[in-house]
This record gives structure tokens, sequence and C-alpha cells, in this order.
């Protein structure tokens, strides 16, 4: 069968990657090692085990307990160029990279710290591999408002290294509208905006991101579905899902691929693209996403083409690079 290597070797962009959910276990344990941190689980196998969540919040708790072996600016080089490696392997041509920083400031790290080791990574990875690599700052939505102008505040010296921010961690009990002020700050600054919405939450939440935060993409939003003025509402104005298929079924959002419902939001007309989310939790990076799917769900070429194409128009990456690359 030829479909799985037309996915393989399409260029294509991923918008929906949290690079603390791209730290391996084993890279986990090197940096452990390496900082002197201790972790709850004797070795790499044991940590594997642990991935076997029931929500989002059986996942979050390990993934911020993974994310304490970060100290340095060379850890974050080191997790954002294990991460830019692997997608330059799966022709992804342009990442838009999410990262969480209260999870590291709140544990001392300074913001310098993080972004310079990320940025760093990014930079390389464009000499090495031609991949061009933009940061997305997220505020944890679990914490408060202050708390998200505090850590706003605190990247402001590093203006130039992040394109946008975006709105993550646990969803249900935290709607988009607790972070309106911030994001009507952000969007004066002239950042681009993006929120979760719809993973687990409710339709309510989604119509909040796009009338409330007015963001430009929503992160999932699968729940959409379930309301169709939503869905004529987001066909028409093409506000794109970057939808993340094998975090679903991992988080019980879905039962199984076979369950999912990406190619009903694809034949309503959305702009949907295709992510992994935390590739290291998930097992997969994007062309695993790209391939289990197509397989589930029986996509084929017309599809491949269409979700390439809906990840190059719901980028944020200027027209005339956009053009290069299609
Ligand atoms: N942080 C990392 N992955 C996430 C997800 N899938 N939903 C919400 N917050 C996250
Ligand atoms: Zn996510």
């Amino acid at each position: 069968d030829r479909l799985p290597s037309v996915l393989h070797r399409m260029p294509k962009a991923e918008l929906h990657i949290h690079i603390e959910g791209s730290l391996e276990p084993e890279l986990i344990f090197k940096l452990a090692q390496r900082n002197g941190v201790r972790l709850p689980y004797p070795d790499v196998q044991a940590l594997r085990a642990a991935y076997a969540f029931t929500d989002l919040q059986s996942f979050l708790d390990i993934y911020y307990a993974g994310a304490s072996v970060l100290l340095k600016e060379e850890d974050f080089f080191d997790m954002a160029w294990a991460y830019l490696e692997k997608a330059a392997a799966d022709n992804v041509v342009h990442a838009e990279i999410f990262f969480d920083p209260q999870t590291h400031t709140a544990r001392g790290v300074s913001m310098g710290t993080v972004i310079r080791g990320l940025h760093h990574a990014c930079q390389r990875a464009h000499q090495e591999w031609g991949i061009s690599a933009r940061l997305i700052l997220c505020f944890l939505r679990h914490l408060s408002e202050a708390e998200a102008f505090e850590t706003l505040e605190a990247a402001l010296p590093y203006r130039e290294h992040f394109i946008g921010v975006g709105l993550d961690s646990s969803e249900v009990g935290h709607p988009p509208e607790k972070f309106a002020r911030v994001f009507a700050r952000c969007r004066e600054l002239g950042l681009h905006v993006v929120a979760h919405a719809g993973e687990e939450g409710p339709p309510a939440y989604i119509w909040q991101a796009l009338d409330v935060l007015r963001v430009q993409r929503i992160d999932h939003g699968v729940q959409a579905t379930c309301d169709p003025a939503l869905m004529q509402r987001l066909a028409q104005t093409r506000v794109p899902l970057t939808v993340c298929p094998l975090s679903n079924v991992k988080l019980c959002v879905f039962p199984d691929l076979r369950r999912h419902n990406l190619r009903q939001l694809l034949d309503a007309g959305l702009c949907v693209t295709i992510n992994s989310d935390d590739p290291a939790y998930f097992g997969g990076y994007l062309n695993d996403n790209f391939v289990q799917l197509f397989a589930a769900l029986d996509l084929g070429p017309r599809e491949a083409y269409q979700l390439a194409l809906n990840s190059f128009e719901a980028s944020f990456v200027d027209e005339a690079t956009r053009r290069g690359w299609q």
C-alpha cells in the first residue's frame, strides 16, 4: 500500500505540539541523572507503565511530574532538539510549538532559561534541516488570570522569540472567559491567540474562545460536532481546529480511532488539521497520527492533500513563505 508512504513524504505543518509532551522517558531519566532530580519511578519501564490515562487530568499529573527534570537552558534545548529532529524526519516543514512556562517558573527556573533554550533549538534546527519553528506561550488555565498576567510580563523581554499565546491544562471548570483580559492585552501586543477548547469541555467553551478570547484557532475542538450552529460558524469562518487523534483516544475522548469524528469535521467543511499533542505520552509523532487515523477511518489521498493544505492555511506563516511550501 502506497498511502502510508504518501502521508510520510508529503510536506506538512504541525500546529499543536506541547514541547514538554515530547519529553521521552529515556530523556527524562537522562536529565534527572544530570540534574540530580529524584523521580517517583525507579526506571524507564516503570515510568512508561504509568502511561495509562483515563482522562485529561490523569495525564496532566504525570506530564507535570515528567517536566520536573528540566532545570537548565541546555535541558530545554535538548528537549526541543529531539522533537525537531523527529519532526524533520516526518517531513514537517513548519512547527508552531507550545510551551508551558508556569510549569517551570513555579520551580524556580527563570523565563529566560526556558525561552533561550527552546529558541536556540529552533534556530539550529532551521540551520541543520531547514525546518521553520516558532514558539507559542501557553497560560495554564487551572491557575489564575493574575498569574497569567505575571507570566506575560516576565516573557515580554523575550517578545521576539514567541509569536503567540495559548491556553492549556485542565479544561472543565476553567472556561475561556476566565482569561478575557489577559487575552485582550495579548491581542493589543500583536500576539497571535489560540486556546484549547472542546477537548473534554462543552461547545460553550468553543463559543467563548471565539467570541470572548477572539482566538484565531481552536485547539482540539472535537466537541463541536454536538452543536450544529457552532459547526456552521466554524465552517463559514474557517477558524481552524487543531485535532490530535491519538491524544483523543489515549485520554478517552473517543473509545478508539474508528470512532473519531475527524471525517465528520472534514465533510462539514471545517479547516481541520492533524497534530500529535504530546507525542512521547500518546504513542506517536505526527506521521503515526496520520497513518493510524487514515487506516482506522479509511481515508485516502484526497483527504491527505486537504489536511496538508489545511495545515498551511491554519499556520501563522506569511503568505509568501506558504506559497513556497504548497
Ligand atoms: N497540556 C498538554 N497537553 C494538553 C492537552 N491535551 N490538553 C490540555 N492541556 C494540555
Ligand atoms: Zn494540547
